[in-house]
């Protein structure tokens, strides 16, 4: 069959449809660049707020017009399949199998049935679905190769709904992670990032911050990046890591989510503004190295104009070179319901906008920082927008506009010298050093 993945979410979602797409390949089944082309779509999908909710329906609205005309199988993975299971099936009638988080290596099965017109759910917990065959994988990036450490959440933030959709925590063994590393190497790449929502409680046989330690012992390693932290579980030992080790790529994504206290704990996050200041100040001298960048939710219920003056405080305290800022959604069976979302819809979307245009100001100034410096960047794409401009990033995941000489190529997953000759809030301009 020719098949078409459409993925939506984190990049935990990013990297499960590497080894979905790995394993229709293994069957021997062809990928396509689009719908139009495919007799099977694969939506991988996110719940986290409404929005990706809609996308995901809107799609399948798109489908459904498409299987009128002709045969076409539709398949549902990811957060929403989980979390909706059998309710998908009334939602949408057209789908012909929703694939649970936790049951990836069921696809080929599952196909088969619903090839043979069944109409088919495994939304179980396999208890080997994060030991996937990463030689199966059919990884996208050139520049960069995910690498899934653990899995599941066991915290309970109190509006999310991942402990949900992805389970309880689970952590590979050292030994597997290793030896996916090493062949990333063998196979070219020079950076992984090691995924789990939560990569700061792993516990597959040593700490997170040992386990950083031993993938850079793998020789022809560059650079090593990882995501999600969570501040709860952020140790000493793990920011002398981050602040010594060579190949940590000076880059920290450490969701606050509020400046409020308050908040904070009707979050259940877990720690208070001040505790979140203190661990980043475990960085020590090398916090002036790393970019650091975090997630807020606004108009979390309850949240007053003084919680949200504490949520511009921090960002002015911190002032973080990055951030992604969500106005709250409340989702389906998060105990978050319980409390009214009571902040008039227009408060939120102002915050939002207050938070927004400052962190733009924010970035911009860090960005302008490095102009007139020359940097190590990895070649990761040629931009779409710009013939002749190569996109790179450097260690601190800025985007960089690399011109290149005309008719010069760069391998991609390259390390090249730039010199940074403008900024913007969204990318840094560079030229070959
Ligand atoms: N495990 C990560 C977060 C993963 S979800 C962590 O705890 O740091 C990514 C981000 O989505 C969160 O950091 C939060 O800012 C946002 N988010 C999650 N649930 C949300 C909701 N119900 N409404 C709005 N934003 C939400
Ligand atoms: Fe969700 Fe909290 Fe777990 Fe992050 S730590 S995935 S926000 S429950
Ligand atoms: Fe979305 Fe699931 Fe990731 S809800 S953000 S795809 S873990």
């Amino acid at each position: 069959m020719k098949f078409h993945i459409e993925t939506w979410g984190c990049q935990m979602n990013d990297h499960d449809s590497e080894k979905l797409s790995g394993m229709l390949v293994r069957e021997g089944h062809e990928a396509v660049g689009s719908v139009a082309e495919a007799d099977l779509v694969l939506l991988n999908t996110c719940s986290i707020r409404e929005k990706a909710v809609h996308k995901v329906h809107s799609q399948l609205g798109r489908l459904r017009e498409l299987k009128a005309q002709r045969p076409l199988l539709i398949g549902v993975a990811g957060c929403l399949a989980q979390q909706e299971q059998e309710a998908l099936f009334k939602q949408a009638p057209h789908v012909d199998f929703v694939l649970g988080t936790m049951a990836l290596q069921q696809l080929p099965r599952l196909l088969e049935e619903a090839k043979a017109g069944r109409r088919v759910m495994d939304t179980a917990e396999y208890p080997d679905n994060h030991l996937f065959p990463p030689e199966v994988t059919q990884r996208r990036s050139t520049a960069k190769a995910l690498v899934t450490i653990m899995e599941g959440c066991d915290h309970a933030c109190t509006y999310c709904v991942v402990p949900t959709t992805r389970g309880p925590e689970r952590s590979r063994p050292v030994a597997d992670i290793l030896d996916e590393v090493k062949l990333m190497v063998e196979q070219g790449f020079r950076e992984v990032e090691l995924l789990g929502q939560n990569v700061n409680s792993y516990a597959g046989g040593c700490s997170f911050a040992e386990l950083i330690e031993r993938v850079s012992e793998v020789d022809g390693l560059e650079w090593i990046r990882f995501t999600t932290s969570h501040p709860m579980n952020f140790t000493r030992e793990l920011g002398r890591t981050l602040a010594t080790n060579p190949k940590v790529a000076p880059f920290l994504h450490l969701p606050i989510q509020s400046g409020s206290n308050s908040v904070l704990k009707r979050m259940l996050r877990g720690y208070t503004v001040e505790e979140y200041l203190e661990r980043l100040g475990y960085l020590g001298e090398a916090r002036e190295r790393f970019a650091i960048s975090t997630d807020f939710i606004v108009g979390f219920p309850g949240e007053t104009d003084e919680d949200f003056e504490g949520t511009m405080a921090v960002l002015e305290q911190v002032r973080f070179d990055a951030s992604f800022s969500f106005i709250y959604s409340p989702r389906p069976g998060t105990p978050a319901l319980r409390l009214s979302d009571d902040i008039p819809a227009q408060v939120k979307a102002q915050r939002l906008a207050r938070l927004q245009k400052r962190q733009t100001e924010l970035t911009l100034a860090s960005h302008e920082k490095a102009v007139g410096k020359i940097l190590e960047v990895r070649v990761e794409s040629l931009t779409v927008t710009e013939q002749g401009h190569w996109l790179a990033r450097t260690g601190r995941w800025e985007n960089v506009h690399l011109t290149v000489g005309a008719g010069r190529t760069l391998p991609f997953g390259s390390l090249v010298r730039a010199r940074i000759t403008g900024a913007g809030p969204h990318f840094l301009r560079g030229e070959l050093a």
